[in-house]
């Protein structure tokens, strides 16, 4: 299978590359050479005529989108736009990575794959402007939305907590804010399988079970050997920020698991993000 992966520098699009290579022929594009929000990436995608195209290419500065919302669309909504127009002009699949944030996020909702999205925030609203746009062009299209990422390599919540854990040795982490930790090379394995079954349609792809913030940084600081640092739970409007999260944005994985394709517990998954980064 020839694989191009758009945004390879990426946490996703970085475990994407070690999982793929070199069982399958990889190619990969990253900015500034790739932009994916510049129209002739339709052109180049239909010359490349890969198999599959998974876009792990995306605004994700969420906070950031809320003042920069033409960049963040562009990212977000065109960048897949001509992605799809490349691959419907070449016969390729897409695997469009989307997001829990596409959800309103209600106080005890678990949203499965059929919910219609409700997005809030801009970075929200821009990439379910993705899932649109790539719908609206391509039957050959895999949807697939994740949910707090981390993994080696990436910028994330569970590397920002052990820093600030190691710096300030005390810590106020938010509890009302639910979601489902997800480790980026089990979402690599996942899409591998998904994307064998040519079951085309909407899937989300999350390590099993759900947490709060506070939750997910207890387990981590257990994890890792410093379940001394007191960690003290707070309300969401006591860190505010410019774009604030859907409170509960849970995914269930109902339609890949119809299929077969299961991941793990997040908090095996924590254990071994662990294992391989102290
Ligand atoms: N991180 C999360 O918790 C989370 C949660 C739910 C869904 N997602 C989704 O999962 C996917 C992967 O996220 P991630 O955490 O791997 O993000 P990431 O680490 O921020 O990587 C995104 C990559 O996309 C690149 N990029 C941004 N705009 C681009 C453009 N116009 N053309 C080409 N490349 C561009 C960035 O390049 P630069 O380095 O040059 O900026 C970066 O390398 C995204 O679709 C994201 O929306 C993420």
């Amino acid at each position: 299978m020839h694989l191009l992966i758009t945004g390879s520098r990426g946490q996703l699009g970085q475990a994407l590359h070690t999982y793929f290579s070199p069982a399958h022929q990889v190619t990969l594009w990253s900015r500034p050479q790739h932009d994916i929000a510049d129209p002739a990436t339709a052109d180049a995608v239909a010359a490349l005529a890969p198999d599959v195209v998974i876009n792990a290419a995306a605004w994700t500065n969420v906070d950031g989108a809320q003042s920069a919302p033409d960049a963040a669309f562009a990212a977000n909504a065109l960048g897949p736009k001509y992605l799809a127009e490349g691959c419907a002009r070449c016969g390729a699949a897409l695997v469009q990575i989307s997001s829990n944030e596409v959800f309103a996020g209600e106080a005890g909702r678990f949203y499965r794959e059929y919910e219609e999205p409700g997005p809030v925030t801009v970075y929200a609203r821009s990439k379910a402007a993705g899932e649109r746009a790539t719908r609206q062009l391509l039957d050959r299209l895999y949807i697939v939305r994740v949910a707090w990422l981390y993994g080696p390599g990436g910028h994330n919540f569970p590397s920002k907590i052990v820093a600030a854990a190691d710096k300030h040795g005390s810590l106020r982490v938010v509890a009302d804010e639910f979601g489902n930790p997800t480790y980026t090379p089990d979402v690599a394995v996942a899409l591998e399988q998904l994307i064998a079954s040519g079951r085309y349609g909407i899937y989300h792809l999350v390590n099993e079970g759900w947490a709060s913030r506070y939750e997910w940084a207890a387990e981590l600081l257990r994890l890792s050997g410093r379940g001394d640092v007191p960690l003290t739970p707070i309300p969401a409007h006591e860190w505010p920020r410019p774009a604030m999260p859907p409170p509960h944005a849970v995914l269930v994985n109902q339609a890949a698991a119809a299929l077969g394709i299961h991941l793990r517990p997040w908090q095996e998954a924590l254990a071994e993000y662990i294992r391989n980064t102290e």
